[in-house]
Order: structure tokens, then C-alpha cells, then sequence
């Protein structure tokens, strides 16, 4: 054999046991996860979350495709600390956080992105990519990720799926809660649809519960219906008409209690689809002078606005029409639905007044559009009519 085979056998051996070392890695992982708070790691076994799959032998062939990212905070000038899902800081501090790969690119909490003030750096090194940022303060609080970039040639790709995430609480002994500008926020409730109270803590060790205004009173949180996320706030997983109100989280820690903003939720019937619209002519051939009506028509649930739109060929020259609109209920399969109903009204039928009828109805859930044709035909009695619009 000759040498190169050797080392290619030697390689593809230590890949296997490589491998094979992630493959066992991995249970214990996801109980560790499942023993977080809400056991909701939402950030998943990101490659880099494999702590043991550091490579052992530099001689292992790496793209930077493969390449191990992780994230390491350095605690002091030399003293290293492997970032978990979460990380605490003082709020004050300078928090500075390592990343392997060149290059890598990092994502920062939304209010950082906007308004640092120079307090963010990142700097590339030859192996790994750091981040720092000065004189941290509580609202600094939420998720910072880095992603390894994927180059080949001068062509490079973010890797989304690689990216690792570390939720970093910065904590002031002042502000429990993430300062908000606002003095009350106002939060839309969708039937069937999670809706969060963003009181974010500044410390994962904060105590919070939840209260109604009026009448003054704690909200049950069960974990099912309502439930606490340390890196969002309180969830309710699916709102209904008696949630809303005024709401505001407290959270304790040692001798200090603080309540969030206030959230003014809004309950809004979200209907389950967009609607379906149906429509008809009175006539699909029309004769000049004749009346037309078009019809669309949408059943669907009730208490769901719907909006109508119309295209029509009498349009290009601003021909004006006019629609009746009714809302009705009527009874579908011994149910009771609500039926939305507009008529266009073409008065006095022109040539112009030919071709396709659109009608496009909306609700909150979307739009969807139905048409139909109509033809136009000359009769003698309307021939002197004038053409103008
Ligand atoms: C951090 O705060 C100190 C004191 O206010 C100031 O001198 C320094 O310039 C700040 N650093 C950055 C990077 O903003």
C-alpha cells in the first residue's frame, strides 16, 4: 500500500468513529433540554451543541461546511466558558462571545440591530469570529446567533440551518423586565392563533405570574392554555373572547417586585380561511340598453367582515358603477352561516361594457377572486344611443 491509501483509510476510520461519537451524543443532549424551563429549546441540536465532536486530530479534512461552530463566552482575558442555550451577564458588563469558523456572521436582538451606539464590535479572526459589546444594559436582553458562511469561490451562503443561538439575559438589579418604551401596548388576540405578552426578564431567576386589571386579579397560568416562556413572556396558546383585557406581568426577585408594561389585548374573530367567493351574471349575453347585474356572493362565518373589489371592462373608460351590498344570515346544512352579498349594477349596456366581471372578496385571512364573461350585442333599438361614457 502506499501512503496515501494508508492516511485515506486512516481518515475515513476516524470519520466513522466520528460519527459514530455524535450518533451517541445525542440522546443525552435532548434530556438535557427537556430539563430547561418550559423544556422549550426552541434553537434545536444545532451542530455546534455537540460538545464532545471537537475534532481530535488536525489532520481531519474539513470544509468549512462541516466545520464544528460553537460559541464560547470569555469570561476573563483567557478563561473560556462554552455558551449553553442561555447566558447570564451583569448588565454593565462587556460581553464578548467567540465563534468558530472564518467567516461567521452574527445576528443580534432586534433593538441592538437598531441602536447600538457603538457599543457593538465584531472583529474576524483566522479560526473564529468574536463579538463584543460595551457597557451592556438590560435591554440588550434577548437571542445572539452566529452563523458559519459557506464560501465556494467568491460565492458565499449564510448556513440558517448551522446557525448556534445563546438567549443572553443581561441582569440590572434595577429593571426585572426589559424596558419598554411604551406606557401600554396594545396586543391583537386571532382565534387560534399563540399570542405572546413580551414581558421579557432581564433574569432567568425572576419569579413572574400574570394579572388582570379590572377586576384586580392573578391569571391562572396552567402551562396549557396560558403558559411562561423565560425567553418570551406568557403565551396564550389559543385566545378566546374572555382573555382580553387589560394584562400586565410582576416578577419578583429577592426584595424587588416590578410589573411590566401594560398589554391591551384586543379580541379579533380571525375567520379560518379566506373567502370563497361565487359569482353570476344575469345574463351572459347582454343587449345593448339592457340592465345587468353581477353577483358575488361569499357564505361563510359569521361576524366575519368581508370586503368586496370589482374589475369590470366599463373601468378603463371610468365608467361609474354601483353596487347594492347586503350581509345576511341564511341557514347551510341546518347551520347558521353568514351570507355577504354585492351586486354591480350596469345600467343601460354599452358596447364598452363587454369582457370579464371580477370580484375579489377579502377577509382578515385573505383574498380570493371569481370572474365571469359577458357579451354585449348590438340591437337596432339602441343603435342611436351616444357612445360617450
Ligand atoms: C462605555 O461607558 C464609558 C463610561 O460611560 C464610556 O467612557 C465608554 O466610551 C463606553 N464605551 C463604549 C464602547 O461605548
Amino acid at each position: 500500500m502506499n501512503w496515501r491509501v494508508v492516511l485515506f483509510s486512516l481518515l475515513v476510520s476516524l470519520l466513522i468513529i466520528k460519527f459514530g461519537m455524535c450518533q451517541k451524543i445525542e440522546p443525552g443532549l435532548k434530556t438535557k433540554a427537556e430539563k430547561r424551563p418550559n423544556g422549550k429549546s426552541k434553537s434545536g441540536k444545532g451542530p455546534g451543541k455537540t460538545p464532545a465532536s471537537k475534532p481530535k486530530v488536525k489532520t481531519t479534512p474539513e470544509t468549512p461546511k462541516e466545520a464544528q461552530t460553537y460559541l464560547t463566552q470569555v469570561v476573563n482575558k483567557g478563561r473560556f466558558q462554552k455558551a449553553g442555550d442561555t447566558l447570564t451577564v451583569h448588565a454593565g458588563d462587556t460581553l464578548e462571545l467567540r465563534c468558530k469558523g472564518n467567516p461567521v456572521e452574527w445576528a443580534v436582538p432586534a433593538y441592538l440591530e437598531e441602536d447600538d451606539e457603538g457599543r457593538l464590535r465584531t472583529v474576524q479572526h483566522e479560526r473564529y469570529g468574536t463579538l463584543f459589546l460595551a457597557n451592556s444594559t438590560a435591554a440588550d436582553t434577548g437571542e445572539f446567533t452566529c452563523y458559519p458562511i459557506h464560501c465556494e469561490d467568491k460565492d458565499c451562503r449564510k448556513q440558517y440551518d448551522k446557525g448556534v443561538k445563546v438567549f443572553i439575559f443581561f441582569s440590572d438589579p434595577q429593571e426585572l423586565f426589559v424596558p419598554s418604551a411604551d406606557y401600554y401596548e396594545v396586543i391583537q388576540l386571532r382565534t387560534n392563533w399563540p399570542t405572546v405578552l413580551p414581558c421579557q426578564v432581564t433574569s432567568p431567576l425572576a419569579k413572574v405570574t400574570l394579572h388582570r386589571e379590572f377586576p384586580l386579579v392573578e391569571v391562572n397560568v396552567d402551562g396549557q392554555e396560558i403558559s411562561f416562556d423565560v425567553k418570551k413572556g406568557f403565551i396564550i396558546h389559543r385566545p378566546k373572547q374572555y382573555h382580553a383585557g387589560s394584562l400586565y406581568c410582576v416578577a419578583s426577585l429577592g426584595n424587588l417586585r416590578q410589573s411590566s408594561t401594560k398589554y391591551m389585548l384586543i379580541y379579533v374573530n380571525y375567520p379560518a380561511a379566506p373567502p370563497s367567493p361565487a359569482i353570476q351574471a344575469s345574463s351572459d349575453t347582454e343587449a345593448v340598453g339592457q340592465n345587468l347585474q353581477v353577483t358575488c356572493t361569499v357564505i361563510g362565518e359569521q361576524d366575519v367582515v368581508v370586503d368586496f373589489t370589482w374589475e369590470y371592462p366599463g373601468q378603463k373608460i371610468g365608467r361609474p358603477l354601483y353596487t347594492q351590498d347586503s350581509v345576511q344570515t341564511v341557514q347551510v346544512d341546518g347551520q347558521n352561516r353568514q351570507r355577504t352579498q354585492t351586486i354591480l349594477l350596469v345600467d343601460e349596456v354599452r358596447e364598452v361594457d363587454q369582457g370579464t366581471y371580477t370580484c375579489t372578496a377579502q377577509n382578515l385571512e385573505g383574498s380570493r377572486s371569481a370572474s365571469t364573461s359577458v357579451k354585449v350585442q348590438q340591437s337596432a333599438r339602441t343603435n342611436t344611443k351616444p357612445k360617450k361614457p
